[in-house]
């Protein structure tokens, strides 16, 4: 007999039927602690390959392994209950053939148990997104500024900022779309060109540092809060959180010093009083 539990978590079908409908929500996290926040507001948590620089303080995401992205994406999972978990494939696990993108992206569903996972490319990935989607798969994709590339792009540069190069991201586009990603993530794109690609796609657009006019929304959580020291254009701080770990880490350092810390309240008593 087979006993079929009940999915509550949001699905990659209804991520995708969220096209022209209400703003789609996402945050990246990387720990449980920070999942179990964002998946009270969220519909997608993102456990990006930006961890790379923002956990472990990398220059670029060209570092990330296949075992850190499953690694934190394990923590997420379990710090999650209803939003939709999408783990980035990193660099170098999915490029050199769609039978490795299919090896990847089965062991990081497998392994974790997230609902889908993303990649970066656009025509040049179509054939393997519509290899993973055919067998089971979800696929978010990721076009415009693709960070992965930074070193054939020569730094992290908004895309589309002439008119005379909108088409090879236009085309990008269509394509991740055609092959059956169900979402696609539009990076530092010029603003005009990320609300004519949402309004031609049939898959919801999420954008960071790309159009109002986008399906969804996603910005790197640490970026949000303040957390981060060099942040791109595109960011709004919706937070201040770095004077505030500083000030309690100052407070702690100083009453250890002075041993006012632990008080009596932090500490414990004997059940009988010691003789
Ligand atoms: O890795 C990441 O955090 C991302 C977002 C910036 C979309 O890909």
């Amino acid at each position: 007999m087979s006993v079929q539990a009940e999915i509550k978590r949001l699905t990659a079908p209804a991520i995708r039927a969220r096209k022209n409908g209400t703003p789609i929500v996402m945050l990246t996290s990387y720990h449980a602690h920070t999942a179990r926040i964002a998946d009270a507001h969220c519909d997608v948590i993102l456990v990006g390959d930006s961890l790379g620089m923002v956990m472990h303080g990398f220059e670029t995401t060209v570092p990330v392994t296949l075992d850190m992205m499953i690694l934190q994406g394990h923590a997420v999972m379990r710090g999650s209950r209803q939003a939709l978990v999408v783990i980035d494939m990193p660099f170098g696990s999915y490029e050199a053939s769609k039978e490795q993108a299919f090896l990847s992206g089965a062991r990081v569903m497998k392994e974790t148990g997230c609902g889908a996972i993303k990649l970066e490319g656009g025509q040049r990935m179509a054939e393997t997104i519509a290899f993973l989607v055919e067998r089971g798969i979800p696929v978010m994709a990721h076009v415009g500024l693709t960070p992965q590339s930074v070193n054939a792009l020569g730094g992290f540069k908004a895309q589309g900022r002439d008119e005379a190069d909108w088409g090879p991201i236009e085309a990008d586009a269509r394509a991740v779309a055609d092959a059956g990603a169900f979402s696609v993530v539009i990076e530092a794109v010029a603003e005009p060109l990320a609300a004519r690609i949402t309004k031609d796609i049939p898959i919801p657009t999420i954008g960071i540092g790309a159009s109002p006019a986008c399906d969804g929304q996603v910005l790197v959580l640490e970026d949000m809060l303040g957390l981060s020291t060099r942040v791109p254009k595109f960011v709004k701080r919706f937070g201040e959180l770095g004077p505030s770990i500083d000030a309690a880490v100052a407070s702690y350092a100083a009453e250890v010093r002075n041993r006012t810390f632990p008080g009596p309240d932090h500490v414990y008593a004997m059940k009988k009083p010691a003789r």
